[in-house]
Order: structure tokens, then C-alpha cells, then sequence
């Protein structure tokens, strides 16, 4: 390891609404500082490439891969993870609790990034169709459910959502 990878940089983010800020080295992803240098272990590792989806956070509105994700990059930028969408009650989301209603989760390790994926997709486009929700779900793969329960918790996520606004 050279010594420009033990370089160190300071990086200040928004964490799931509050300031964060610690030191990372300049290689960091920004996975490993979510689970190993802030206890955040409900984001996933699968498959560390970009591939499977297990590993999605929201920065800045958009789903992204935590994996491939450098982590002095999310300076100055907002972070949302999976631990972020319990309501202000400490309730479920709307989302999780219709995972659970729809029989989407089985061994729930693509969950939470599913999860993620479908609050970035809802907060851009509330009454998405199922194709639309099959596109943004792309990236996340699911080895148990086959994907039509993660479809439904999807649309039945937007319908519940749509009532409250
Ligand atoms: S762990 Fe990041 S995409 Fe698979
Ligand atoms: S519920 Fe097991 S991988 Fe999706």
C-alpha cells in the first residue's frame, strides 16, 4: 500500500438528518465507513462490484451503489440509509411495511437496498408503472422472491403514499 492511500481527508455529510463528519482515507468506500466506522450495519454487502444492488443508499435524491461509492466524495452531500426511513415514532416506513405485507422479503438481505431503491424511485416519480418500477429496480437482485412480491409492496408503497399527500 502506497502512501497516497493512507492519505487522509476530512469529510463533513448529512447522515439519515444529522451532521457527520470523521476522517477517511482518501480510498475509503463509502460502504465500509456506513457499517464499520459508524455502526450503520443495515446497508449490505453482496457482491462489492456494482452488481447486485445490496449495497444502495440515497445521496443527494439518487439510489447509488455504497460499494463503488468513494467515500470523501459525500463530503458536503445529503446520505440517507435504510436506518434513516423510520419515522419520527420510530414506525416502519410505508415502504418497509408493505415489503412485509407483500411476502417481498424472505432471507431480506437485498431488502434494505431494495428498500432504498424504491424510496429514490418514489420520491421522484410517486405513480410509477410496473415497468417503470422494474427499470429502477434493475440493479438489485433478489435471489428468493422472484420479483412479483417486490413489484406489488412497490405499487401498493405508491398508492399508500399517494393517499397521505
Ligand atoms: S455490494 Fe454493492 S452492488 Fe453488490
Ligand atoms: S429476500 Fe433473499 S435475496 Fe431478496
Amino acid at each position: 500500500m502506497g502512501p497516497e492511500r493512507n492519505m487522509k481527508t476530512e469529510i463533513a455529510f448529512t447522515l439519515n438528518g444529522f451532521p457527520v463528519s470523521l476522517s477517511v482515507s482518501a480510498h475509503k468506500r463509502l460502504l465500509d465507513v456506513l457499517r464499520y466506522d459508524l455502526g450503520l450495519t443495515g446497508t449490505k454487502e453482496g457482491c462489492g462490484e456494482g452488481e447486485c444492488g445490496a449495497c444502495t443508499v440515497i445521496v443527494d435524491g439518487r439510489a447509488v451503489n455504497a460499494c463503488l461509492y468513494p467515500a470523501p466524495e459525500v463530503d458536503g452531500r445529503r446520505v440517507v440509509t435504510i436506518e434513516g426511513l423510520m419515522d419520527p415514532e420510530n414506525e416502519l416506513s410505508v415502504i418497509q411495511k408493505t415489503f412485509v405485507q407483500s411476502g417481498a422479503i424472505q432471507c431480506g438481505f437485498c431488502s434494505p437496498g431494495m428498500i432504498m431503491a424504491t424510496k429514490a424511485l418514489l420520491d421522484e416519480n410517486p405513480d410509477p408503472t410496473d415497468e417503470e418500477i422494474r427499470a429502477a429496480l434493475l440493479g438489485n437482485l433478489c435471489r428468493c422472491t422472484g420479483y412479483v412480491q417486490i413489484v406489488e409492496a412497490v405499487r401498493l408503497a405508491a398508492e399508500k403514499l399517494e393517499k397521505r399527500r
